[in-house]
């Protein structure tokens, strides 16, 4: 199939379109480079040694997302573009609303001009704020605190409608947990601009020398050490569960947690990144970060059973594969 990958230089879709074409699959990547560097794109065609055709664009731009479908025969989208900074969200909200929002729309508006009937959304485990875990897909939304969220939410809200008023339009909105961790080679991997706000990326800059020590946000949450719990999923195991999701599109809309089921403690993952690189982290205790949950793990059995997949890679590699990304990768 000849899939569009929105957000194709970024994080998870650089190691999906890597996943698509091991599989076979033809990879159009549309991206605007706002999070990202062309950089990633030649650290897939080096993995694959296969073409990719890049289009350096915005896709709230209406006119440059008609002449990409105009140029290619299109089986499917993977629409991963989007803005991802929670605390940005909430300074900026307009923007975030602005472009995770108006992407949906457009590239659907043009998926249904073009007869494009497949189409793949990154959504986020944090639309179940802080219902009981482990989630499950028919569990009932809760509010987040953010306008990331909710930008989310709305985004399977507005997807959801256009399937249910075009029965042949195949939807499959994925929720992922923590993901982490890089490709094997080494060669792409999680590039945060600034100071990382999530955990692996800040560790691996601690491991590095590049940030003295971790702040570990809060030990007196309800858990087995008081630090929070999540489910880390292996980058690599993410973008295998896009392939799987693609080739068992079905009519309608469907909603599948990608995550390994499992949960795993601050201090756990401290402790696995010690003992798969040899490498100790100093940390401080902090207070808690505000709108954090104390657990966050998924309820992985749907994606399991209906699609064929579930996540392989453990903690150790995780972390041994986070951390070969980030000593190797330069400024
Ligand atoms: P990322 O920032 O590495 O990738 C996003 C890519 O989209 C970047 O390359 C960026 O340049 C591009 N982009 C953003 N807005 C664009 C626009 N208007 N037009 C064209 N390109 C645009 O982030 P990621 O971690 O790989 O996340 C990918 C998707 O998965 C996002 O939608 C994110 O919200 C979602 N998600 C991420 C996580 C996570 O923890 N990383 C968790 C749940 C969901
Ligand atoms: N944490 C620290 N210190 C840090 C960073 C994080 O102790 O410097 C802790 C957090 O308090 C939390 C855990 O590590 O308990 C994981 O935090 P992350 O920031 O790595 O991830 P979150 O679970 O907060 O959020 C991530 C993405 C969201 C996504 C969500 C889905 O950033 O976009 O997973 O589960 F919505």
């Amino acid at each position: 199939m000849n899939i569009l990958v929105t957000g194709g230089a970024g994080y998870i879709a650089s190691h999906t379109c890597v996943a698509l074409q091991e599989a076979g699959h033809n990879v159009i990547i549309a991206d605007n480079l706002c999070n990202s560097k062309v950089e990633s794109i030649d650290g897939i065609k080096k993995i694959t040694n296969k073409e990719i055709t890049f289009y350096e664009i915005d896709v709230t731009d209406e006119e440059a997302v008609d002449i990409i479908f105009s140029n290619h025969d299109i089986d499917g989208v993977i629409h991963f573009a989007g803005l991802k900074a929670i605390d940005e969200s909430v300074r900026n909200p307009l923007e975030y609303y602005y472009n995770n929002i108006v992407s949906t729309m457009v590239l659907t508006k043009a998926c249904q001009k073009y007869g494009v009937n497949r189409f793949i959304f990154s959504s986020s485990a944090t639309v179940y704020g802080d219902n009981k875990v482990p989630f499950e897909e028919t569990m009932i939304l809760l509010p987040t605190t953010n306008p990331y969220g909710e930008t989310k939410a709305m985004s399977e809200r507005i997807l959801t409608d256009i399937a249910n008023a075009n029965p042949a339009f195949s939807v499959s909105i994925l929720r992922y947990f923590n993901p982490v961790g890089a490709h094997e080679s080494g060669l792409i991997g999680e590039t945060p601009s600034g100071i990382p706000n999530n955990l692996m990326p800040y560790v691996t800059q601690v491991a590095k020398g590049r940030l003295e020590k971790l702040c570990m946000y809060g030990n007196d949450y309800p858990t087995v050490d008081g630090t929070g719990i999540r489910d880390y999923i292996h980058v690599v195991d993410l973008a295998e569960g896009h392939v799987a999701a693609l080739e068992n599109l079905t009519e309608g809309v469907h909603v599948y947690n990608l995550g390994t089921g499992k949960g795993t403690s601050v201090l756990e993952l401290v402790k696995a990144f010690e003992e798969a690189n040899g490498i100790k982290i100093p940390y401080e205790v902090v207070e808690r970060r505000p709108g954090d949950i104390a657990l966050c793990y998924a309820d992985a059995s749907k994606a399991k059973q209906e699609l064929g997949w579930t996540a392989k890679r453990d903690l150790i590699a995780m972390c041994r594969d986070a951390w070969r990304f980030e000593k190797n990768h330069k400024e």
